[in-house]
């Protein structure tokens, strides 16, 4: 309080000494250079001129104290170490806070340490007085030289689905900060999936299954694989199909990648770059149950499974012919290294393997810039999206289907699609 009464008193001295120079000079232009003489004539008018900056400084004040404070209660400061001098230190000022974006910047006159407002996150969630509101994110930003971006927004924790997210030609992949976030079907790449047991894998799946079969006029065909369970033969649509045979696997994607190489074959006569015909996407839910399957015989069709997934991952999107895996795990075990490095795009869900996290995303620091929350406590649904094509990390939250959703979403394609 005692700094902020201080901080208060420097910054009204400034105000009304800029104040008084400028009421001076314009005094003193109109009258001719008399204004000395004068000064008794204009008192009121600059005794009026002195409360109102004085009220106008008392409300900024009252109004972000929270924010003016932040910097000095964070010990956020730079240090100018002087050979000859004491040294001297260089406290982040609050600048300003724009209503509209929520974002609060803060500067430093020497330079501004990113790092330590980072490594302050929870500290500054806390003094916000956000500490128990789950939902309140925030992202922490350069901006120009010497400033940094607070941006504060609300990132639902659960939330329901709506038929109204589904748009033509894009990828509905959950909400964002901005709102309904979507990837346009011409981005579209093949990609990963990754977080453990019950983090809202299937859940999220699903919600895909939802915008492919929105937009099935621009797909040939999808195939779903699941070894495990039988949640995706729940779709008994044309233009889909279920497996969940190894030698099954093996032959789709046999064909898949028959298919993407008469693709290329197209292309190349024709002289195009990429395929401009429709989709053919794959989904495999737990991959890892085709990698731990433990029979001798079977080892021949597992490594020809393998590589055409490589040959896929490499090639595929050119050719519109896209795989799109999902797993608990990505270490060794459970998919090959050389598959994961040929998937382009990744999601990331709660997980608390920091194998799982670095090779899905990437470093730590990169994640906190974008999350309050450790990835190891992210709830079901939330998840990092990093782009394909960009690389670029979006935070996510998925909504949540219930099985009565999940029922008449599928009984709503049934009617659209198979009529
Ligand atoms: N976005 C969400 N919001 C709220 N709850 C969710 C969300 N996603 C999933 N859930 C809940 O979490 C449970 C587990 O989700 P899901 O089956 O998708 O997990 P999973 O990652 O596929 O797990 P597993 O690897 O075991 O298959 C679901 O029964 C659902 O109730
Ligand atoms: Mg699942």
């Amino acid at each position: 309080m005692l700094h902020l009464i201080r901080l208060f008193i420097y910054d009204l001295a400034r105000c009304w000494a800029v104040l008084l120079l400028g009421l001076f000079s314009v005094i003193y232009f109109i009258e001719n250079g008399a204004a000395i003489e004068l000064l008794e004539k204009y008192q009121y008018l600059v005794l009026v001129c002195m409360s109102i900056v004085l009220i106008e400084r008392l409300i900024h004040f009252m109004r972000y104290k929270r924010y003016i404070q932040l910097p000095y209660a964070l010990k956020l400061y730079n240090r100018v170490n002087n050979e000859q001098k004491e040294s001297k230190i260089y406290l982040d000022k609050f600048i300003k806070y724009d209503k509209k974006t929520q974002t609060i910047y803060f500067k430093n006159r020497l330079a501004i340490d990113k790092e330590a407002y980072l490594n302050a996150k929870h500290q500054i969630v806390h003094l916000l007085g956000y500490e128990d509101n789950k939902e309140i994110e925030l992202e922490i930003k350069a901006f120009n030289k010497k400033e940094i971006a607070i941006r504060l927004y609300k990132l639902p924790i659960k939330f329901d689905w709506s038929i109204d997210y589904l748009k033509d030609k894009n990828l509905y992949l959950g909400h964002s900060k901005k709102g309904a976030y979507y990837l346009p079907f011409e981005n579209m790449t093949s990609s990963i999936c990754c977080g453990e047991s019950g983090a809202g894998k299937s859940n999220f799946l699903n919600m895909l299954i939802y915008s492919l079969l929105h937009n099935l006029k621009y797909i040939e065909h999808l195939d779903f694989i699941d070894l495990k369970g039988v949640e995706l033969s729940r779709y008994k649509l044309n233009n889909t199909t279920f497996t969940d045979k190894i030698e099954e696997v093996d032959t789709l994607l046999e064909n898949l990648k028959n298919e993407m190489d008469k693709r290329f074959d197209e292309m190349k006569e024709k002289n195009h770059l990429t395929y401009n015909g429709k989709f053919r996407i794959c989904l495999i839910d737990e991959i890892g149950s085709i990698s731990t399957i433990n029979d001798k015989k079977l080892k021949e069709t597992k490594e020809r499974i393998q590589n055409n997934l490589i040959s896929l991952g490499q090639k595929g999107r050119a050719a519109r012919v896209l795989v799109w895996v999902f797993s608990q795990k990505i270490d060794s075990s459970s998919i090959s290294t050389n598959l994961l490095t040929n998937l382009q795009a990744s999601y990331l869900l709660k997980s608390t393997s920091q194998f799982n996290i670095n090779n899905a995303i990437g470093l730590q620091e990169e994640i906190e810039e974008i999350t309050r929350t450790r990835v190891q406590d992210f709830n079901k649904g939330r998840m990092i999206y990093k782009d394909g094509l960009t690389s670029e990390k979006v935070l996510l939250q998925t909504p949540y289907l219930s099985e009565s959703v999940q029922n008449s979403m599928i009984e709503y394609f049934r009617e659209f699609i198979n009529k």
